[in-house]
């Protein structure tokens, strides 16, 4: 739904503004909107299943919360570049996320998915910026995602393997204390120490 803007001559100013910002862009990038806020709903969803008493797995339900957290960072770095475009925000309905899962690998692997298919769209985003002779949209998917969701996809890459090879119910309890310590983008180690 669009935000509220009956306001014709202030809905005016935003078009003045606009230059070399493609119609099919717009809506690229609100499916995009929409895609991180689908994540953001999914991981959270994820989080407090992990978080039952009876999965109990404190540090899986930390990095879901905090993964949760970053999709809707996302999204609002992005309705912020729409209104520096002149664009027009709109948002639909967030699908219902998957309730629940047999265990955390199985979590993680749907995660990995998830985030494949999230960076397919904003590699989709920015080829049609290119296509459409924009180069500030090109700019502003390169510097804030790209690197981003590739680094992302290692970790949840990593931590799938991890998780396959400590497969056993004391494996499981293992990682999770692991995993709390560790998080999304765990801090690159400086081999002389800085
Ligand atoms: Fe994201
Ligand atoms: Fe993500």
């Amino acid at each position: 739904m669009a935000f509220g803007f009956r306001y014709c001559g202030r809905r005016h100013m935003a078009m003045i503004m606009r230059q070399n910002f493609a119609k099919c862009c717009e809506k690229k990038l609100n499916d995009q909107i929409n895609m991180e806020l689908k994540a953001c709903h999914q991981y959270l969803a994820m989080a407090y299943h992990c978080d039952r008493a009876d999965v109990s797995s404190p540090g899986v339900h930390k990095f879901f919360l905090q993964a949760s957290t970053e999709e809707r960072e996302h999204a609002e770095k992005i309705m912020k570049y729409m209104n520096k475009r002149g664009g027009l925000i709109r948002l639909s309905a967030v699908p219902e996320p998957m309730p629940c899962f047999e265990d955390t690998l199985a979590a993680l692997k749907y995660a990995l998915e998830m985030e494949l298919e999230v960076n397919q769209h904003l590699l989709d985003v920015h080829a049609l910026a290119g296509q459409q002779n924009d180069p500030n949209l090109c700019d502003f998917i390169e510097a804030n995602f790209l690197q981003e969701q590739v680094d992302g996809q290692k970790v949840l890459a990593d931590y799938i393997r991890q998780l396959e090879r400590a497969q056993s119910e004391l494996g499981e309890y293992l990682f999770d204390k692991y995993i709390t310590a560790a998080g999304m983008h765990p801090p690159s180690v400086d081999p002389k120490g800085h």
